[in-house]
Protein backbone atom coordinates (compact mmCIF):
# COMPACT_ATOMS: atom_id res chain seq x y z
CA UNK A 1 0.00 0.00 0.00
CA UNK A 2 1.70 3.53 -1.14
CA UNK A 3 0.42 6.45 0.84
CA UNK A 4 0.84 9.76 -0.40
CA UNK A 5 0.06 13.20 1.14
CA UNK A 6 -1.78 15.96 -1.63
CA UNK A 7 -2.05 19.49 -0.30
CA UNK A 8 -5.41 20.90 -1.61
CA UNK A 9 -5.81 22.67 -5.25
CA UNK A 10 -8.53 24.70 -6.88
CA UNK A 11 -8.43 21.79 -9.66
CA UNK A 12 -9.61 19.15 -7.55
CA UNK A 13 -12.19 16.86 -8.82
CA UNK A 14 -14.06 14.31 -8.24
CA UNK A 15 -12.68 11.93 -6.64
CA UNK A 16 -12.24 14.65 -3.72
CA UNK A 17 -15.70 15.42 -3.96
CA UNK A 18 -17.55 12.33 -3.57
CA UNK A 19 -14.97 11.27 -0.85
CA UNK A 20 -16.11 14.77 1.01
CA UNK A 21 -19.57 13.13 0.63
CA UNK A 22 -18.85 9.92 2.59
CA UNK A 23 -17.04 12.02 5.82
CA UNK A 24 -20.20 13.70 7.73
CA UNK A 25 -20.11 17.32 8.38
CA UNK A 26 -19.53 17.42 12.16
CA UNK A 27 -18.01 14.01 14.11
CA UNK A 28 -16.09 14.53 17.30
CA UNK A 29 -15.78 18.14 16.66
CA UNK A 30 -14.08 17.93 12.69
CA UNK A 31 -15.85 19.79 10.94
CA UNK A 32 -16.17 19.45 6.86
CA UNK A 33 -17.47 22.38 5.64
CA UNK A 34 -17.92 20.58 1.79
CA UNK A 35 -20.37 17.85 2.93
CA UNK A 36 -23.70 18.14 1.49
CA UNK A 37 -22.51 20.91 -0.75
CA UNK A 38 -23.59 20.85 -4.84
CA UNK A 39 -20.66 20.45 -7.32
CA UNK A 40 -20.19 23.75 -8.16
CA UNK A 41 -20.69 25.25 -4.34
CA UNK A 42 -17.94 22.80 -3.77
CA UNK A 43 -15.39 24.29 -6.75
CA UNK A 44 -16.40 27.82 -4.72
CA UNK A 45 -15.21 26.23 -1.18
CA UNK A 46 -11.86 24.72 -3.27
CA UNK A 47 -11.05 28.68 -4.07
CA UNK A 48 -11.98 29.73 -0.66
CA UNK A 49 -9.44 27.09 1.22
CA UNK A 50 -6.56 27.61 -1.20
CA UNK A 51 -6.78 31.55 -0.78
CA UNK A 52 -6.59 30.35 3.03
CA UNK A 53 -3.32 28.32 2.96
CA UNK A 54 -1.85 31.42 1.11
CA UNK A 55 -2.82 33.83 4.10
CA UNK A 56 -0.15 35.16 6.67
CA UNK A 57 -2.10 36.26 9.19
CA UNK A 58 -5.89 36.46 11.04
CA UNK A 59 -8.68 36.20 8.21
CA UNK A 60 -11.40 38.67 8.25
CA UNK A 61 -9.23 39.75 11.57
CA UNK A 62 -10.34 36.57 13.39
CA UNK A 63 -10.16 33.25 11.05
CA UNK A 64 -6.84 31.14 11.40
CA UNK A 65 -5.42 30.64 8.63
CA UNK A 66 -4.75 26.55 7.42
CA UNK A 67 -3.72 24.20 5.16
CA UNK A 68 -6.04 21.58 3.76
CA UNK A 69 -4.40 17.99 2.49
CA UNK A 70 -5.72 14.74 1.11
CA UNK A 71 -4.13 11.46 2.36
CA UNK A 72 -4.22 8.87 -1.04
CA UNK A 73 -3.87 5.38 -0.69
CA UNK A 74 -2.90 3.48 -3.47
CA UNK A 75 -4.41 6.01 -5.75
CA UNK A 76 -7.57 6.63 -4.22
CA UNK A 77 -8.23 9.66 -1.24
CA UNK A 78 -9.35 8.32 1.72
CA UNK A 79 -8.91 11.43 4.35
CA UNK A 80 -8.64 14.28 4.63
CA UNK A 81 -6.07 16.93 7.11
CA UNK A 82 -6.86 20.39 8.09
CA UNK A 83 -3.34 21.96 9.52
CA UNK A 84 -3.69 25.30 11.09
CA UNK A 85 -0.24 28.10 10.68
CA UNK A 86 -0.89 29.17 14.15
CA UNK A 87 -3.35 29.28 17.39
CA UNK A 88 -5.53 31.73 19.25
CA UNK A 89 -6.44 31.78 22.74
CA UNK A 90 -9.66 30.12 21.99
CA UNK A 91 -7.81 27.26 19.72
CA UNK A 92 -5.70 26.55 22.61
CA UNK A 93 -9.03 25.74 24.21
CA UNK A 94 -11.02 24.26 22.17
CA UNK A 95 -9.14 22.82 18.57
CA UNK A 96 -5.67 22.90 18.41
CA UNK A 97 -3.56 22.96 15.11
CA UNK A 98 -4.59 19.58 13.56
CA UNK A 99 -8.34 18.45 12.78
CA UNK A 100 -8.25 15.14 10.18
CA UNK A 101 -10.91 12.29 9.07
CA UNK A 102 -10.85 9.42 7.44
CA UNK A 103 -13.72 8.12 5.09
CA UNK A 104 -15.67 6.06 7.52
CA UNK A 105 -14.92 2.37 5.34
CA UNK A 106 -11.51 3.20 5.61
CA UNK A 107 -11.09 3.01 9.24
CA UNK A 108 -9.34 1.36 11.33
CA UNK A 109 -6.61 0.53 8.62
CA UNK A 110 -3.83 2.51 10.02
CA UNK A 111 -4.59 5.49 7.37
CA UNK A 112 -5.21 7.81 10.53
CA UNK A 113 -2.30 7.29 12.18
CA UNK A 114 0.02 7.66 8.84
CA UNK A 115 -2.23 10.99 7.64
CA UNK A 116 -1.41 12.81 10.85
CA UNK A 117 2.50 11.58 10.53
CA UNK A 118 2.54 13.47 7.67
CA UNK A 119 0.81 16.17 8.56
CA UNK A 120 3.24 16.67 11.91
CA UNK A 121 5.95 16.91 8.27
CA UNK A 122 3.93 19.66 7.23
CA UNK A 123 3.66 21.08 10.52
CA UNK A 124 7.91 21.11 11.00
CA UNK A 125 8.14 22.47 7.36
CA UNK A 126 5.92 25.51 8.24
CA UNK A 127 8.34 26.11 11.66
CA UNK A 128 5.39 24.78 13.91
CA UNK A 129 7.76 22.65 16.51
CA UNK A 130 5.02 21.77 19.07
CA UNK A 131 1.40 21.06 17.63
CA UNK A 132 -1.62 20.86 20.02
CA UNK A 133 -4.11 18.57 19.33
CA UNK A 134 -7.41 18.73 21.31
CA UNK A 135 -9.46 15.53 21.31
CA UNK A 136 -12.78 14.64 22.71
CA UNK A 137 -12.67 11.86 25.95
CA UNK A 138 -14.92 9.65 23.76
CA UNK A 139 -13.00 10.03 21.01
CA UNK A 140 -11.05 6.81 21.95
CA UNK A 141 -9.44 6.17 17.91
CA UNK A 142 -8.10 9.95 17.80
CA UNK A 143 -6.28 9.46 21.31
CA UNK A 144 -4.68 6.34 20.25
CA UNK A 145 -3.90 7.93 17.00
CA UNK A 146 -2.27 10.65 18.22
CA UNK A 147 -0.09 8.53 21.24
CA UNK A 148 1.47 6.46 18.45
CA UNK A 149 2.54 9.75 17.26
CA UNK A 150 4.46 10.30 20.10
CA UNK A 151 1.48 12.68 20.99
CA UNK A 152 1.95 13.44 25.24
CA UNK A 153 -1.73 14.39 27.47
CA UNK A 154 -0.31 17.74 28.99
CA UNK A 155 -3.72 18.11 29.98
CA UNK A 156 -7.39 16.95 30.46
CA UNK A 157 -10.83 18.41 31.36
CA UNK A 158 -13.89 17.06 31.06
CA UNK A 159 -14.38 18.37 27.76
CA UNK A 160 -10.70 17.52 25.70
CA UNK A 161 -7.50 15.99 26.22
CA UNK A 162 -5.02 18.14 25.64
CA UNK A 163 -2.13 16.32 23.35
CA UNK A 164 1.45 17.80 22.51
CA UNK A 165 3.21 16.09 19.53
CA UNK A 166 6.71 17.58 19.01
CA UNK A 167 7.35 17.76 14.59
CA UNK A 168 10.96 16.96 15.09
CA UNK A 169 10.60 12.97 16.06
C1 LIG B 1 -9.85 9.53 14.33
C2 LIG B 1 -9.69 8.88 12.95
C3 LIG B 1 -9.10 9.92 11.98
C4 LIG B 1 -8.74 7.70 13.07
O1 LIG B 1 -8.56 7.15 11.78
P1 LIG B 1 -8.26 5.58 11.55
O2 LIG B 1 -7.81 5.41 10.16
O3 LIG B 1 -9.41 4.79 12.02
O4 LIG B 1 -7.03 5.40 12.57
P2 LIG B 1 -6.04 4.16 12.67
O5 LIG B 1 -6.55 3.02 11.84
O6 LIG B 1 -4.67 4.67 12.39
O7 LIG B 1 -6.20 3.74 14.19
C5 LIG B 1 -5.53 4.42 15.23
C6 LIG B 1 -5.72 3.62 16.51
O8 LIG B 1 -7.06 3.78 16.96
C7 LIG B 1 -7.66 2.50 17.15
N1 LIG B 1 -9.07 2.63 16.82
C8 LIG B 1 -9.62 2.80 15.60
N2 LIG B 1 -10.95 2.92 15.72
C9 LIG B 1 -11.22 2.83 17.03
C10 LIG B 1 -12.42 2.91 17.79
N3 LIG B 1 -13.60 3.12 17.19
N4 LIG B 1 -12.33 2.77 19.13
C11 LIG B 1 -11.15 2.58 19.74
N5 LIG B 1 -9.96 2.53 19.08
C12 LIG B 1 -10.03 2.65 17.74
C13 LIG B 1 -6.93 1.60 16.20
O9 LIG B 1 -7.05 0.24 16.60
C14 LIG B 1 -5.51 2.13 16.31
O10 LIG B 1 -4.87 1.65 17.48
P3 LIG B 1 -3.92 0.35 17.44
O11 LIG B 1 -2.89 0.61 16.39
O12 LIG B 1 -3.39 0.30 18.82
O13 LIG B 1 -4.78 -0.80 17.07
C15 LIG B 1 -11.05 8.35 12.42
O14 LIG B 1 -11.61 7.50 13.39
C16 LIG B 1 -12.04 9.44 12.06
O15 LIG B 1 -12.05 9.92 10.94
N6 LIG B 1 -12.91 9.83 13.01
C17 LIG B 1 -13.90 10.88 12.77
C18 LIG B 1 -13.29 12.27 12.78
C19 LIG B 1 -12.49 12.51 14.03
O16 LIG B 1 -12.86 12.08 15.11
N7 LIG B 1 -11.39 13.25 13.88
C20 LIG B 1 -10.52 13.56 15.00
C21 LIG B 1 -10.94 14.77 15.70
S1 LIG B 1 -10.42 16.22 14.84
Amino acid sequence: MTCTLKQLSPCDGHDIYDMLQRIPADENGFINDAHGMDYAAFHAWLLKSDRSAKQTGLENGWRVPSTTFWLYADGRPVGIGKLRHFLTDALRENGGHIGCAIVPEERGKGYGTILLRALLDCAREMGINRVLVTIRPENAASLKMALKNGGVIKRSTPAHHYVVLDTSR
